[in-house]
């Protein structure tokens, strides 16, 4: 089954206005059509005998040696879409040997998704996602939750200062989660009463500083998500960043971003190396991971593909969307007479058809 044959059972499983949740974007949904959309206007001029028939996909990533080249990006409220919401994909990214990034917005503690995550494999990889919060002792705690449960690195997303604006989550009155369900690792955390939650934090007076607290007080890596500007990546490795994610959210916060993939080769030059360099938004198939790649990621996430595995066929379904991403990668790299990922090269990365 391919990932727009997942997709397509995840609607016709899921209740509308949650599939719309996840499916959607901010504004008009410009964005989240471009990130699509440009991976089609990339093509890839292989390079010829110098192939090999045993390939190495594996990538070493912060707190995530030899790990897959594609990772589960962090995606809100997974029990909403399936009764074993995280812990499926948790157990799911696990066996297939790929980084999960859990975090502020999960449906399930961190440490019960560690502990699933284990129940798969050996040394699973586990990042937690954090946005910054106005009160560092809400972000500390948070931290040292994250650090107990056993996650090997912490994410960062700056991208969200303030809400983005869901025109489909407003026109079906989606605002809050449904009785029931809750962002259960904001519960007990200092300021909130005994067993109650704070708020999933925006917050537009975040800064640098706050990047700079946060490495000071982990002995983990911190990656920083949702980075466009060259600039910022520079800043971003200045104060301490253990890697960058070039992400535009998926489309759901500013409409007015250029796709991610199309950003990534002037960070992967603001960069230069210091850190590596992950990308998600818009990666639906093999090739799209061996254009990113050639252009410089390390990595690249999936968000609304194993979400949409989730809903249709729970940790199964999981495993298949990043089993299928492992092996067209694979496939198309051995097209592409690649051995190794380094073998994939940003000269091999063309326009399809000129203009956009
Ligand atoms: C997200 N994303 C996200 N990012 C983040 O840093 N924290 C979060 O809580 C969420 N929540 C979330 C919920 C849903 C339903 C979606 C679809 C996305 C963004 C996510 O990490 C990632 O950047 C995009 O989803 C990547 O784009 P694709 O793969 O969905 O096109």
């Amino acid at each position: 089954m391919t990932l727009r044959e997942l997709h397509e059972r995840a609607r016709k499983t899921l209740d509308p206005v949650v599939y719309d949740y996840v499916a959607g974007g901010a504004g008009e949904e410009r964005v989240l059509a471009a990130n699509e959309r440009a991976f089609d206007d990339y093509a890839l001029l292989p390079r010829v005998l110098r192939g090999s028939a045993v390939r190495d996909t594996a990538v070493d990533l912060p707190g995530a040696p030899r790990t897959a080249p594609v990772f589960v990006a962090p995606t809100a409220f997974h029990r909403l879409v399936h009764p074993d919401g995280e812990l499926a994909t948790a157990r799911a990214a696990a066996a297939e040997g790929a980084v999960l990034v859990t975090g502020t917005a999960a449906t399930t503690a961190v440490r019960e998704v560690v502990a699933a995550a284990r129940e798969a494999a050996p040394d699973p990889a586990v990042w937690f996602q954090l946005y910054p919060h106005p009160r560092g002792e809400v972000t500390a705690a948070l931290v040292r939750r994250a650090e107990d449960a056993g996650c090997t690195a912490l994410v960062l997303t700056v991208d969200s200062p303030v809400f983005g604006r869901h025109a489909r989550d407003l026109r079906n009155g989606f605002t809050d989660l449904p009785p029931g369900y809750a962002a259960e690792n904001m519960r007990d955390l200092p300021g909130a009463p005994p067993g109650g939650l704070l708020d999933i934090p925006m917050s537009p007076e975040a800064g640098w500083a706050h990047l700079a607290e946060l490495v000071r007080g982990t002995a983990l890596p911190v990656l920083v998500k949702g980075v466009l500007h060259p600039d910022d990546a520079r800043q971003a490795v200045e104060h301490g960043a253990a890697g960058i994610i070039v992400s535009n959210h998926g489309g759901r916060q500013s409409d007015a971003v250029p796709a991610a993939v199309d950003c990534l080769p002037a960070l992967v030059d603001a960069v230069a190396g210091r850190v590596p360099v992950l990308l998600d938004g818009g990666v639906r198939r093999g090739s799209d991971v061996a254009v990113a790649l050639a252009l410089g990621a390390r990595a690249v996430g999936l968000g609304r593909p194993v979400v949409w595995g989730l809903a249709a066929e729970g940790e199964a379904g999981v495993r298949r969307v990043l089993a299928t991403l492992r092996d067209e990668y694979d496939h198309t790299l051995a097209l592409c007479g690649g051995r190794r990922n380094a073998d994939l090269t940003a000269d091999m990365v063309v326009a399809k058809g000129g203009a956009r």
